[in-house]
């Protein structure tokens, strides 16, 4: 740890009221909160016989990784290479990349690490992509799953016909070196459908195109092993379904403000808890007397609603920008501006982006700091 907050805030570690004195800007990760989220899941997910692959695009942190496979995940899944190797070499395996890749040297360092020991599995849209992962993996003598990535309405990566997915399917069975381990298709364009009856009928369109693709699948002798997608806001739904395999939520572990309007179960109540805040300290007052905060654009990632502010736990406004370094508390009605040198926690407009801008997260239970976990895919989006 360097000049960085850690350094002063590591001395605190177990220290009563730690929490209240950490230095600022800095992530922190509610512990309760944390394995509350982490082991709801599990438990929704085993009730009803799905499979659990959280995504570390979220997150990118093997201590949070490693408490999601202790909780019974199959895997990890990743968004970029650079961000599996970091996990693979902080001990997280068996590993996942979601999206498919255009670099020979990528594919080359996958196959490298699959030589040492990682499980991994990746994903493809067209033949050329499974000749390269092919060709490195039976350089490096190693062997690579690989899924059929299909797009079933996001309109980003994969095949969007039966047949495109059978004839790539039959090309990875007949590649040394790799595996036929299945097909992906995340839904990305249904997870912040904010209405559950809404989202409900957006997730059966893209369960039914996916259906139809299994079912091909099923017909030419290439029954997928794993049908792997959906996220946080759909969850309950693919549990419903029962199209896909498993579930590769991410958000569920920290949530945030984009979520929070999300009726996850239809019931209007909450169903994963704010466990990711980014306190910030109080340092000015503007020359309308309000609360300057050392947290702007450089400390939390912005695609997202405000963020609320808490003070001792009691929430008293929400912070709008006032520069890549500063932020502006807007208090709410009866709250005044708190002083210079005050602590806030304030949670986080888009959680994944946010976290990847930090080294390290702060693990904090009740009021203490109870470990510096570093986040190790923090900045590997390449
Ligand atoms: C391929 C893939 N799977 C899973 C997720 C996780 O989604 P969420 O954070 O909504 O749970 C994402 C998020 O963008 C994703 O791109």
């Amino acid at each position: 740890m360097s000049n960085g907050v850690a350094a002063l805030n590591a001395p605190l570690v177990g220290a009563a009221g730690s929490r209240a004195r950490l230095e600022t800007p800095s992530l922190l990760l509610d512990a309760t909160a944390f394995e509350k989220n982490v082991s709801v899941l599990a438990e929704m997910a085993a009730v009803r016989g799905m499979g659990l692959r959280p995504h570390a695009k979220t997150h990118k942190c093997a201590a949070i990784a490693k408490a999601q496979l202790e909780a019974g995940a199959l895997g990890i899944a990743c968004a970029k290479p650079g961000e599996l190797l970091a996990l693979f070499e902080a001990g997280v395996n068996p590993l996942m990349l979601t999206a498919p890749v255009a670099s020979r040297l990528k594919i080359d360092r996958l196959a490298a690490a699959a030589a040492r020991g990682a499980d991994i599995a990746v994903v493809v849209d067209r033949a050329q992509l499974i000749a390269d992962y092919a060709a490195s993996a039976r350089a490096a003598s190693a062997t690579i799953s690989i899924l059929v990535d299909c797009d079933t309405g996001l309109g980003r990566t994969g095949v969007t016909t039966p047949a495109e997915a059978v004839a790539l399917a039959r090309m990875i069975e007949a590649e040394e070196g790799v595996t036929y381990a299945g097909v992906q298709a995340y839904a990305g364009n249904v997870q912040h459908v904010l209405g559950f009856e809404e989202r409900r009928a957006a997730n059966r369109v893209a369960n039914e195109r996916l259906q139809a693709i299994v079912t091909a699948l099923k017909a030419a002798d290439l029954a997928p092993g794993i049908i792997t997608g959906g996220g946080t806001g759909s969850h309950m739904l693919d549990f419903e379904d029962q199209v896909l395999t498993e579930v590769q939520a991410g958000s569920y572990v920290f949530m945030d403000e984009g979520y929070r309007p999300v009726d996850l179960h239809g019931a209007g109540e909450e169903v994963f808890r704010f466990a990711l805040f980014v306190a910030v300290t109080v340092i000015a007052h503007s020359a309308n007397g309000e609360a300057i905060t050392d947290g702007g654009t450089k400390s939390f990632a912005i695609d997202g609603p405000p963020p609320r502010a808490f003070l001792d736990g009691v929430e008293i406004g929400t912070i709008a920008w006032a520069g890549d370094e500063f932020g502006r508390l807007k208090t709410h009605d009866g709250h005044a501006p708190p002083p210079a040198g005050a602590r806030l926690e304030c949670t986080v407009p888009h959680c994944d982006p946010t976290a990847n801008l930090y080294d390290v997260v702060h693990l904090v239970r009740d009021d203490v700091l109870e470990a510096i976990w570093p986040i190790e895919g923090r900045g590997l989006s390449d």
